[in-house]
């Protein structure tokens, strides 16, 4: 039977990958955000939509700085998914309470997480304000990924990436 749905509308287009966001201050000081709301909107160039809460520590850097990346995790992150999603980092450096650990990026000045499947390095091209959120357009500057996980430009079925189904629910892709 179908049920009208009434809140969470925005559950009926999950699931959708958890990545970890990373944007950085004037101050040099690194920030991550666990981020499940984002999608591909041009090839060629290639361009990015991430969605952050306008009231996230994340949307103020990266208004400030103009530049984030998207990095994309394996299931052997889960613990540090959910710390760097429950807390901010305005007040909390989320790189010590969760163990993430660091490296540079090529070509931004926010950091990438060590030890991630993939990453892709944006510079802000423009900012749409929509609701409680901003819809940060991210231009891509460059994007890495591990021939671990992915190989011909696809991620391989079985790589577990963490699919965010809403709420607690984490699901992985499985080979049929
Ligand atoms: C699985 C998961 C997915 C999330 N997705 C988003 C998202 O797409 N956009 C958003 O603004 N917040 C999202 N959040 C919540 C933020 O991660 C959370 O508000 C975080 O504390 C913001 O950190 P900041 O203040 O350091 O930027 C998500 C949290 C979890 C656990």
């Amino acid at each position: 039977m179908l049920k009208q749905i009434k809140s969470d509308i925005y559950h009926l287009l999950h699931p959708k990958m958890a990545f970890f966001l990373t944007s950085i201050g004037k101050d040099k000081k690194p920030n991550v955000m666990t981020c499940a709301w984002a999608t591909p909107v041009s090839e060629e160039p290639p361009i990015v939509i991430v969605c952050v809460a306008k009231e996230a520590y994340t949307a103020e850097l990266i208004k400030k700085t103009k530049e984030f990346v998207i990095n994309i995790p394996t299931k052997k992150f889960l613990k540090e998914l959910w710390i760097c999603g429950k807390i901010s980092g305005r007040d909390t450096d989320k790189f010590k309470k969760s163990g993430l650990k660091i490296k540079k990026a090529k070509k931004v000045k926010p950091t990438v997480i060590d030890g991630c499947a993939g990453y892709i390095e944006c510079r802000l091209l423009k900012t749409v304000e929509a609701g409680e959120c901003y819809a940060f357009f991210g231009s891509v500057v460059s994007a890495y990924a591990d021939d671990k996980y992915m190989r011909d430009g696809l991620w391989f079925e079985d790589a577990g990436i963490p699919l965010h189904l809403g709420g607690s629910r984490i699901v992985y892709a499985k080979k049929k």
